[in-house]
Formats: structure tokens, C-alpha cells, sequence
């Protein structure tokens, strides 16, 4: 192990139960992510998705196992590596503005005041975040709002890895697109390596090379890594016609509601190369013998065309 970018091996997280015993929420996590990949992370509420992303960050510690960062072990927060949280995370005695100047600057001390200012405003520009509200402290902005400014944030500090989590889950349908398709740009011209919980199956294929799925917990494990193979960029209006749409998506939908809870509550062994590697072909038939899921697409049906699927 240990060329890849990103490198999580063996990973653990027990915590001592009041009544004397430990609860393991996860364990024998492993998993690899390639320089300037999109992963998307998606499972069930409570299994430890946070956990693992605080991990990445240097801001949580796990009882066992290893994160590996460019040949580096984690030890602890880097500027290298930017979080958006799930609580947002701001600093609430400040300005959304000066939320994202106080990071540019901390990134960027070189910088002029007026460099550090126009940088800041174009990341809030980019968020929709302007007329005013960037003025407000976080008390004084919505959730959605709040989210935004620690969206611009994260991308003005421009971190090699970026680690979102639940990035837009309280932004509107329309707004979350726009930033959608921000990210996208952003990494697209950044090279970053991107690491994102979601719980919207739809917003995983749209926006990843490969999503990885966390079964439940206690003793909850990254179980899969499913590949992403529709070319970019990909047209949102369009994307629903690949082949390859709807078996990947019954089969994300089918690992949520039948196989995530499979071993939920006892150890697992740990799988030899890391999480199941599943691959569809142009026509989106599963490839190898690794591909084809237990129980077969058809038992659980989904009314695909219609619902859009959030866990
Ligand atoms: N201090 C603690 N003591 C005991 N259990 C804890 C502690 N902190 C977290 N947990 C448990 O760890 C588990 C994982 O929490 P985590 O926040 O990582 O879940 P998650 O997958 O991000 O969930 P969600 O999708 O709801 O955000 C939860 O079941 C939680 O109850
Ligand atoms: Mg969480």
C-alpha cells in the first residue's frame, strides 16, 4: 500500500458505552483515493460517515488504523487539507465576508489587503453571497446562507484535498445546482482531490468518479466502491440517458436498502484489496464477478424515473 494520494487503512472508531462496554461504530475501514478523484461517501444516518471525514481533517482521531496524506500520516489539522462541515463551522463573532478573509489570509499571509479582499468577494460572487448579506454575522443568515459562506471559504483557501460534508444539503434545488456545478468547475481547474458525504444518490453519480458505500453500524464498514464511468462533463438534463444511469443508480439504492444493514452489529472480517470493486459496462451491465450484487437488480423495485432518491 501507500502510493495513492489518499490512503486509509485498518481505520477504527470505539467509544466505552456507559454500562462499561465499547460500542464499535466502525471498523477494518480501508480505502484509496487517487490524486485529483471525485469520491463521494454515502450511507446510512449514524454510521460514522462524520467520523471518517473529522479523520481525514486531523480534527478527530480514530482508536485504530491509519490516514496516509502524500506519504504522510495524518496527525492533525493542515491548510493542505479544507472541511466544510456539516454545521457550517463559522466563526460566529465575525462577518461571513471576514469568515472568508480570516482563511485567506491564514492561506495566503503574503497577500496585499485589497488581493486577499478581491479574492474573498469573487468566492462569495461564486456562492451567490452578496447585496449585503456578506456584512451579517452567522446568527444573522439563514442555514442555507451560512452553508454558502463555508463553501466560498473552502474554495478561496484552494486545499489540495477538499473534505465536504453534507455540502448542500440545506441549500434549495436551484441553488444547489449552481454550487454543484461550481465544485465541478473548481475542480476541474484545480486538480484538487475531492472527498464528499452525501446522503443524495442522484447529486453522487452526477458529481463523482466513484462513490463508495458504508454499510451500517455498529461495526460498519466501507463495503463497496462503485466506479462512475459516464464521461464529463456530464449535462445534468442529459446524464438520466446513459445506459449506465439507472443500473447504477437501482444498484446504490438496492446497496441503501438491503445489503447496508447485511452485517450491521457484528465484527466483520476485513476484505483482502479493500471495499468490493464494482464496474458496469458502456450498455450498463455489471462487469466481473465482483460486479454482479447479491440479491440480483430486479428484487428491489424503484420507481426510478420518477423519485429522486435521498437516503
Ligand atoms: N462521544 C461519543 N460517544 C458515543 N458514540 C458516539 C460519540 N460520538 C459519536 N458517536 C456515535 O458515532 C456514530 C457515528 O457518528 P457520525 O456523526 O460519524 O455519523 P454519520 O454517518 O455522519 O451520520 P449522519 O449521516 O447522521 O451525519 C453515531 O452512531 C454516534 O452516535
Ligand atoms: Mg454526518
Amino acid at each position: 500500500m501507500g502510493q495513492s494520494f489518499l490512503s486509509v487503512e485498518g481505520l477504527a472508531k470505539r467509544f466505552p458505552t456507559p454500562g462499561g462496554e465499547t460500542l464499535t461504530v466502525f471498523e477494518n475501514v480501508d480505502f484509496k483515493v487517487e490524486k485529483g478523484e471525485f469520491v463521494c461517501l454515502i450511507g446510512h444516518s449514524g454510521c460514522g460517515k462524520s467520523t471518517i471525514l473529522n479523520v481525514l481533517a486531523g480534527l478527530d482521531e480514530a482508536s485504530e488504523g491509519a490516514v496516509i496524506v502524500n506519504d504522510k500520516e495524518v496527525s492533525g489539522p493542515s491548510l493542505d487539507r479544507g472541511v466544510v462541515f456539516q454545521n457550517y463551522s463559522l466563526l460566529p463573532w465575525l462577518s461571513a465576508l471576514k469568515n472568508v478573509t480570516f482563511a485567506v489570509r491564514a492561506r495566503h499571509p503574503e497577500w496585499s489587503k485589497a488581493q486577499v479582499l478581491e479574492h474573498s468577494y469573487r468566492h462569495l460572487d461564486m456562492v451567490g453571497l452578496r447585496g449585503g448579506a456578506e456584512h451579517r454575522r452567522p446568527a444573522q443568515l439563514s442555514g442555507g446562507m451560512r452553508q454558502r459562506v463555508s463553501i466560498a471559504r473552502v474554495f478561496a483557501t484552494q486545499p489540495m484535498l477538499l473534505l465536504l460534508d453534507e455540502p448542500f444539503g440545506a441549500l434549495d434545488a436551484l441553488t444547489r445546482g449552481v454550487i454543484q456545478d461550481e465544485l465541478l468547475k473548481v475542480w476541474g481547474e484545480t486538480q484538487q482531490t475531492v472527498f464528499m458525504i452525501t446522503h443524495d444518490v442522484d447529486e453522487a453519480i452526477y458529481l463523482a468518479d466513484r462513490i463508495l458505500l458504508m454499510s451500517n453500524g455498529p461495526y460498519a464498514q466501507v463495503a463497496e466502491s462503485v466506479e462512475i464511468p459516464i464521461p464529463r462533463p456530464r449535462a445534468r438534463a442529459e446524464i438520466v440517458e446513459d445506459p449506465r444511469y439507472y443500473p447504477i443508480r437501482n444498484h446504490l439504492v438496492q446497496f441503501l436498502a438491503l445489503r447496508a444493514n447485511a452485517h450491521a452489529g457484528q465484527p466483520g472480517a476485513r476484505r483482502p484489496g479493500g471495499p468490493l470493486a464494482v464496474r458496469f459496462d458502456d450498455f450498463g451491465q455489471p462487469v466481473g464477478e465482483e460486479a454482479s450484487p447479491e440479491p440480483p437488480h430486479t428484487l428491489y423495485a424503484v420507481d426510478t424515473q420518477k423519485e429522486r432518491i435521498v437516503i
